[in-house]
């Protein structure tokens, strides 16, 4: 991790993979990990951590499956939600968005339990910004 201040403009702006989060710094265990999205995530969860999103540019909306049924939430730019764990989500977008998440070192993009993983979505637990 840089000893220096990132700047986040800069660091979305260095890469334009989709749907691959690159991790700008670690908070004792858990990654600060920002992603650019646009059209649809996969349903997945993950079964022991809370992960949480800060849109940072552009709308997310996430889909949730919980004892409820089936419902989404909207996020503009500047709102933030924690998708609790064990809960099956969906992150989609459809004109783009700039995202932050912080969650667990180690995490998978595409949790512990996910439908077939399309060419558009990439299963990492998150790239460094430089690499
Ligand atoms: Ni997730």
């Amino acid at each position: 991790m840089s000893s220096e201040p990132t700047s986040l403009a800069k660091a979305l702006a260095s890469f334009d993979v989709l749907w691959s989060p690159r991790i700008v710094t670690r908070v004792n265990d858990y990654d600060v990990r920002i992603a650019k999205v646009k059209g649809e995530h996969i349903w997945h969860v993950h079964e022991s951590t809370d992960e949480f999103f800060l849109v940072l540019d552009g709308e997310l909306h996430i889909g949730l499956r919980d004892g409820d049924g089936e419902r989404a939430v909207t996020l503009p730019a500047g709102s933030a939600f924690t998708v609790p764990r064990g809960t099956e989500h969906k992150p989609y977008s459809a004109d783009g968005a700039s995202i932050m998440l912080f969650e667990p070192t180690g995490t998978l993009t595409v949790g512990d339990r996910h439908e077939d993983v399309p060419d558009h979505v990439d299963a990492t637990t998150g790239h460094s910004l430089e690499g």
